[in-house]
Order: C-alpha cells, then structure tokens, then sequence
C-alpha cells in the first residue's frame, strides 16, 4: 500500500489548495493512503537559527513524515507566475541540512497540481517547481497534469469539490500517480 504525503502551499483557513489536497486525497484508490501533512509553523529560513538552534521542531516533524512516505504530492498555489514564497521556504527549510536531502527526496515521487482562481490553473507555478525538485532529486511525475482554474466555483463554500469534470480528473491523477508510487516501492526490473 503507498503511503503519499500531501502538501497545500497557502496557510489561508479557506485556501483552494488545501480543498484540492484534501478532494484529492478523498478520491485517492483503494489501497493508498494520502496523508495530509501542513506548512504551517515553519518559521522563514534563517541561516543563523539553523546554526544556532538547528532545525525547527515543525520542519523536522515534516521532513520525517516525507523521509518515511512513498511518494510527496505538492499543491501549489501560484503567486506572481511562480511559486509561492510560503511553500519555496518550507521546501528551503526541509532541504537543510543538505546531507538530508537525498533521504528526503531523492528518488522520490513527487506529483504537482494547483488551483487559481483565475484562469492559469497553476501551469506556471507548477513549471517554475520542476528545477527546484530535479535539484532536490526528486522523481517528479510527469503522467498528468491537473490545473484547476476558477477555483471560486469549482469548490463550494465549505471547499468541497463541486466541479464534476475535475473530479473526473483528479480521480484519473490519483489512480495513476498511486501507481507510479507503488511502482517506485518494488525492486528495480532487471
Ligand atoms: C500575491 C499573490 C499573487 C498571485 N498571483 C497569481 C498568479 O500569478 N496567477 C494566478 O493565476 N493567480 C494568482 N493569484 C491568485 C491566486 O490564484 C488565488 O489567490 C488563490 O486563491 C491562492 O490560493 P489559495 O486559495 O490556496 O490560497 C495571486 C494571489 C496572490 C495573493
């Protein structure tokens, strides 16, 4: 059985990102458990804390849940075409130190979605992840690609998923990126 972690980029009570994490993992296959891990807490990176007081409690508590997870689905907001400061500092911070990074993330799957409220669905954000995780390296899974746009109308007031055809979609994603999880899990084909 994969065991997936998921992260929402937004700490907003009422984010769309943490809604899509949560549907997302509500139509996750039989067999998979998604995980829904959070960011908040994480202090900004300051290299004078990590030298002084070392890692902060909230990032290492993350960084085992990550460690010890099969695979690491990424939801991310996306500000100003790119990624969102709040999440790039916690990945920052659950790189340090560096001699964890192949524990954390090497070869490990990672799947990217988004939601917006406008009408980008997260594309750029999710494209300005890829170097970001080909340097942690990470597997990033390229099988699909969900961009939710107009958010505001794909959830409802209580951030359930309402919108039928990314549910269709995001049921699709699940299923595949689980088998891509549990595919990285077996030994190696010879
Ligand atoms: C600082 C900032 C920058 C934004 N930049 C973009 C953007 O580049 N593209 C986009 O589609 N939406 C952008 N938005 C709108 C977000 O998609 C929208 O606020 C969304 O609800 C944020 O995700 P959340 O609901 O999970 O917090 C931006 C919002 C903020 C606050």
């Amino acid at each position: 059985m994969a065991r997936i972690v998921g992260i929402a980029g937004s700490l907003r009570r009422a984010s769309f990102n943490s809604a899509l994490l949560r549907a997302a993992a509500e139509r996750a296959p039989a067999g998979t458990e998604v995980e829904i891990a959070s960011i908040a807490g994480i202090p900004l990176y300051d290299g004078d804390v990590e030298s002084e007081q070392g890692i902060p409690v909230a990032v290492s508590e993350l960084k085992e849940r990550i460690a010890s997870a099969d695979a690491l689905l990424i939801v991310t907001p996306e500000y100003n075409n790119s990624v969102p400061g709040v999440l790039k500092n916690a990945v920052d911070w659950l790189s340090r130190p560096s001699k964890d990074v192949a524990r954390v993330f090497g070869d490990k799957p990672v799947a990217l979605m988004g939601a917006t409220t406008g009408m980008g669905g997260t594309r750029l954000a999710q494209n300005a992840w890829l170097p970001v995780l080909r340097t942690l390296g990470a597997r990033a899974w390229f099988g699909k690609q969900l961009y939710v746009t107009g958010a505001a109308q794909a959830f409802d007031a209580e951030g359930k998923l309402v919108d039928e055809k990314v549910a269709k979609l995001l049921a699709e994603f699940m299923a595949k990126f689980a088998a891509f999880a549990d595919e990285g899990r077996s030994p190696p084909a010879r």
